[in-house]
């Protein structure tokens, strides 16, 4: 089946006529700066008095601003999202993979101001951009071709009854996303609930309501009925335990930290007054991600690779390496071509409009936190690269190497999401390995070996949701790398696969006696 299945290809921005294009793409965003986004409730746009400031990380400008919703809001988008739900969880599953296609289409058609509105709102260059446009594609694309295939149902044993087991859709979902895959994560979230027939409120990160909003109104573009979608940004404290503890909530679909991950599971699990089910929640949430170095590895791929995975977009994907375990008869080495392989990347830091291979963190508070690592780092170990930061005219912090960490300090068992690397030594690879599983989380992890007694125990042994061998622990493709951790990072929903889709449907079993 999936012979078919194509992953979408990133555009190559060394080609004169696409930097142009993405160029004019800026002017186009600059032209949009200021405005206001309205909430979208049934159709409706619907202008609140409390607003959302859209913030670019690299020069601190306002981009925009969101209106926040109110719980008064956030119920009645919950009622137009189960109005909704009456019409389209019994509308043809053709009809909503069509509605799908079409969205597809919309994304191609926007891509330059979609990732150049990513680039302003998220702080990430132009190819990081791009790539996860493409992975939105993927999931889109994907989602279609898994429900085509699960609306013939489930294969039963033949038998003289007239027997039928076929999914069916659940209810409203809450869509929780992050703001650092502002259009894959949140679109993924969203498409796949939508193809498999469920209404969604989509409320997103305060960091990134810009690009939520575009990719909401393609949504309405794309056909998806009134009331199917609806857009709500606003905090967690205003908006975000209200919609979670909704009772007409039957679902809520989360990507983000694990202090907030938990919360919504321990409030969903609550029964409100009115509910009738348990509700179902995915939650995807953090990483305390570890690339092993063994004796026998290639030494420079392997510092490549633990510098790609440490530092690409300021360190501040889930998938990103924070610890390097490295064993003691290559340590040195290993320490030294990082700090060589970090360097290209502070002497080129700058804004993601610039394209710069780093930019800023995320906002105000990331700077603070993250910064706050680098002076615990700088107790707890001995930092041999980087280590300065300014936030003069961005929230910018250097990739940071920090060598002697022993496995007991903070910076080897917090996530701090973003980009600052403990490189721990160890004395054998079964030392190694015991290191990489100490943490409560279990998202994604690397080896970088050639011996292959240590490559087969840490298949076996190396507990994380996506495992890597002698390549970057980031960058999981659709339907190459089904991504999703285990632990404290998640519920293990693999995005992409036919699986993830089941988390939003029921199976109807239905006989007749002939
Ligand atoms: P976050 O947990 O702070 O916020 C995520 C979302 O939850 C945002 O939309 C936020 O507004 C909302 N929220 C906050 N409080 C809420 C509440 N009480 N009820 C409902 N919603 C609430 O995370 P973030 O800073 O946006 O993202 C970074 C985190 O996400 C990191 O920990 C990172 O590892 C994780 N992440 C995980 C994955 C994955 O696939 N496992 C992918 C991307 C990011
Ligand atoms: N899925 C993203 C990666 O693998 C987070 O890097």
């Amino acid at each position: 089946m999936l012979k078919g299945f194509k992953n979408a290809a990133e555009l190559d921005f060394t080609l004169e006529e696409n930097a142009k294009k993405i160029e004019e793409a800026f002017r186009q965003v600059d032209a949009e700066k200021g405005k206001i986004y309205p909430l979208i409730i049934g159709g409706e746009r619907i202008e609140t008095e409390k607003k959302i400031t859209s913030i670019s990380p690299s020069t601190k400008e306002v981009l925009g601003y969101a209106c926040s919703c109110s719980q008064e809001l956030a119920d009645k988008a919950v009622q137009a999202a189960n109005e909704a739900f009456k019409t389209w969880s019994v509308a043809p599953v053709e009809e909503r993979i069509r509605c799908l296609r079409r969205l597809t289409a919309l994304l191609e058609e926007n891509r330059y101001i979609l990732d150049a509105w990513n680039v302003e709102e998220s702080g990430k260059n132009w190819g990081e951009a791009d790539g996860e446009l493409c992975e939105a594609l993927d999931f889109f694309n994907s989602y279609a071709m898994h429900m085509r295939k699960l609306a013939e149902g489930l294969e039963l044993v033949p038998t003289d009854e007239d027997t039928k087991c076929t999914y069916i859709p659940i209810g409203v979902g809450a869509i929780i996303p992050p703001w650092n895959f502002p259009l894959s994560i949140c679109g993924g979230m969203v498409a796949s609930a939508l193809v498999t027939g469920n209404t969604v409120i989509c409320k997103p990160s305060s960091d990134t309501p810009i690009v939520a909003y575009k990719f909401i109104e393609l949504c309405e573009k794309a056909g998806f009925p009134v009331g199917t979608v609806n857009y709500i940004p606003g905090s967690g404290s205003d908006i975000g335990d209200y919609i979670v503890e909704h009772p007409l909530t039957r679902f809520i679909n989360f990507t983000g930290s694990k202090v907030v991950g938990c919360r919504i599971n321990e409030r969903a699990a609550k029964i409100s007054e009115g509910q009738r089910w348990i509700k179902r929640v995915v939650a995807e949430m953090g990483g305390k991600n570890a690339i092993i170095v063994d004796s026998s590895a290639n030494i420079k791929k392997a510092a490549q690779g633990i510098v790609n995975s440490a530092f690409t977009f300021q360190g501040q994907k889930c998938s990103a390496c924070s610890r390097a375990i490295v064993m003691c008869d290559v340590y040195d080495e290993l320490v030294d071509a990082v700090v060589d392989c970090a360097k290209e990347l502070k002497e080129n830091q700058g804004s993601g409009r610039s394209n710069a291979p780093m930019g800023p963190v995320i906002n105000e508070n990331a700077y603070k936190s993250i910064t706050e690592y680098v002076e615990i780092a700088r107790q707890e170990g001995n930092i041999v690269y980087g280590g300065n930061y300014s936030d003069a005219e961005g929230y910018y912090i250097e990739p940071t190497v920090v060598r002697d960490i022993t496995r007991d300090a903070r910076i080897a068992n917090e996530e701090i999401f973003g980009p600052v690397l403990a490189v721990i030594k160890v004395e054998s690879f079964d030392e190694a390995l015991d290191i990489a599983n100490q943490t409560e989380y279990g998202l994604t992890g690397s080896v970088y070996s050639e011996d292959r007694e240590n490559i087969q125990k840490a298949k076996v042994q190396f507990h994380v949701g996506n495992l890597y061998f002698n390549r970057k622990s980031t960058a999981a493709v659709v339907l190459q790398h089904p991504f999703g951790g285990f632990n404290m990072s998640g519920t293990d929903a693999k995005t992409g696969t036919s699986d993830y889709l089941t988390n939003f449907l029921n199976l109807k079993s239905i006989t007749e006696d002939l």
